[in-house]
């Protein structure tokens, strides 16, 4: 009977730590002054220079449209964001942003796309 309870425990011990701390979930989705927030430190971090002031792409690339290197799921680009991709010149900004600042940049990115699609699928 024991070796049961001592089972289920272990079971749901092993489950519950095995779900994702809702990391990989944008706490900010939707959310327009996130958006603008985010903007604001795309800006003061130094992403701009890189990616463009609307980052609309310069020496990195376009972060609005619909090209991207990795499929552009939220943690994606949030995981670059924080990490960096070795061997490029992206580099971690774990240090300089908190997890709810890059959320709310990964916002505003989310929110250029969905501008630029509306505008794109406006008819002339
Ligand atoms: C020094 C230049 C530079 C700076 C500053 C920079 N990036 Fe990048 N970024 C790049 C380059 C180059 C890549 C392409 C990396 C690769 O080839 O995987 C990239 C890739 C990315 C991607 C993934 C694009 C894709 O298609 O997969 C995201 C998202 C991104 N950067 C966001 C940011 C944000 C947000 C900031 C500011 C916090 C920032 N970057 C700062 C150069 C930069």
């Amino acid at each position: 009977m024991r070796i049961q309870y001592l089972l289920i425990f272990f079971l749901v011990l092993t489950t519950t730590s095995a779900l994702p701390l809702d990391d990989n979930k944008n706490p900010f989705a939707g959310d327009s002054s996130a958006a603008i927030e985010g903007k604001r430190l795309f800006l003061k971090v130094g992403c701009y220079s890189c990616h463009g002031h609307e980052a609309e792409g310069a020496i990195g690339p376009d972060l609005t449209d619909d090209e991207w290197i990795y499929k552009p799921t939220d943690s994606m680009i949030f995981n670059t964001i924080s990490n960096g991709r070795s061997g490029t010149v992206m580099a971690s900004f774990s240090n300089d942003l908190s997890k709810d600042e890059i959320w709310k940049i990964v916002e505003f990115l989310r929110d250029k796309n969905r501008q630029r699609r509306k505008l794109e699928v406006t008819p002339k």
